[in-house]
């Protein structure tokens, strides 16, 4: 059975092991373009043993970012600056994703550490965009989209897949969690439209296809393609394990590779169980189910714990968030602890032994 050190390879690209850092948003780029802070942040994650180092949610349009402080890849002058980061990244021989979004009606929002709430156009922020006129939480109601509106958000993605090639990116991850746009067009608590985008499970899950179908066109055959999904809403009459099954068989047609499983923020009403294995056991169904990868995320901390997602067969790879923060060379520890074999880089060898 492979475990968490074992290699890992999706069409032509291998990933050194499974141990992955999940998107995280840093809230510290300038008009869009990431600064040196991302360079230090994921080049360090980089040293630091990960198989995958993954990018922040990445807005493909002004309108797509969640906060005006998060980077985008709508221009050449963002590309152009990411590209410092990938070869940093692929430098130090982990392969680099990027994480492709758009906000819908999460958008315009502040930092964490200045509120999270609301910034309106008078302050540097914009009007929202998303399926229906329906609110998330305090926010306002975002613009419904027209037709255009959706063809053109299509064409923004395939573009940001584009640049994201030209810039050396080795892995696409498409984001239709956490209550963001495409997330808002699954859930018929956000989605109320009734053209050919709301209604029914076919019409919910037409747009993130779309965008899927779309970016595979760009994308080249040998490069993967992840989706990172809500699994579930947490709210009844939300979206559900049982959708999000179908939905992935229907992105394994498409050209996606690995199903990124976690779930929630659609609803600020939602109910989390609070539970360690709370995401982790429905990637294991969702993998069983829908017959494609998965990689499990949310509370996983421990190096015994995701070794066993892997050995058991529940996941294929692990991303991990918080605990990278915590620890950026977590895999390097993780790999001591469980007596497997981990890059270090060559500068860091001195200490690879564990020996005082
Ligand atoms: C600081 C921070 C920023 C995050 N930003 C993103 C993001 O940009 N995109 C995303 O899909 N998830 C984001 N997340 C969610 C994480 O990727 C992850 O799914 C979540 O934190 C659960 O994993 P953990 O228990 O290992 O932290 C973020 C989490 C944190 C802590």
């Amino acid at each position: 059975m492979p475990d968490l050190f074992s290699p890992l390879t999706i069409r032509a690209q291998s990933f050194a092991n499974r141990a992955w850092v999940s998107p995280m948003c840093m809230y510290s780029a300038e008009g869009g373009v990431v600064t040196d802070w991302h360079l230090v942040h994921l080049g360090a994650l980089a040293a630091g043993g990960a198989g995958l180092v993954m990018t922040e949610a990445t807005g493909v349009t002004p309108e797509g970012r969640i906060s005006p402080a998060c980077p985008g890849i709508w221009s050449d002058e963002q590309a152009q600056a990411w590209s410092r980061v990938v070869s940093f990244v692929r430098g130090q021989d982990a392969v680099a994703g990027i994480q492709l979004a758009h906000a819908g009606r999460k958008a315009s929002t502040a930092a964490p550490w200045d509120g999270g709430g609301y910034v309106a156009p008078a302050d540097g922020g914009w009007q929202t965009v998303g399926p229906s006129d329906i609110a998330f939480g305090t926010l306002p109601a975002p613009r419904p989209m027209s037709a255009d509106d959706i063809g053109e958000t299509v064409t923004a993605f395939a573009t940001a897949a584009r640049r994201s090639l030209d810039v050396g990116f080795d892995v696409i991850e498409l984001h239709a969690a956490h209550g963001y746009l495409l997330h808002q067009f699954l859930s018929p608590l956000s989605n109320l439209r009734e053209d050919e985008y709301g209604g029914s499970l076919d019409n919910r899950m037409r747009l993130p296809i779309e965008v899927a179908v779309a970016v595979r066109e760009v994308w080249p055959a040998d490069r993967p393609l992840f989706m990172r999904i809500s699994t579930t809403d947490w709210m009844s009459g939300g979206w559900d394990v049982s959708q999000s099954i179908e939905l992935a068989r229907r992105l394994h047609d498409v050209g996606v590779d690995l199903i990124d499983a976690s779930s929630g923020g659609l609803h600020h009403e939602q109910r989390i169980p609070d539970r360690v294995e709370y995401q982790t056991d429905i990637a294991a169904e969702l993998r069983r189910e829908a017959g494609l990868l998965v990689g499990a995320v949310g509370r996983i901390t421990d190096p015994h714990q995701a070794d066993a997602l892997i050995r058991d067969g529940k996941a294929d790879a692990v991303f991990l968030a918080r605990q990278m923060l915590r620890d950026p060379h977590w895999p390097q520890r993780a790999a001591h602890e469980l007596g497997a074999d981990v890059r270090w880089p060559r500068q860091y060898l001195r200490a690879a032994s564990w020996r005082s």
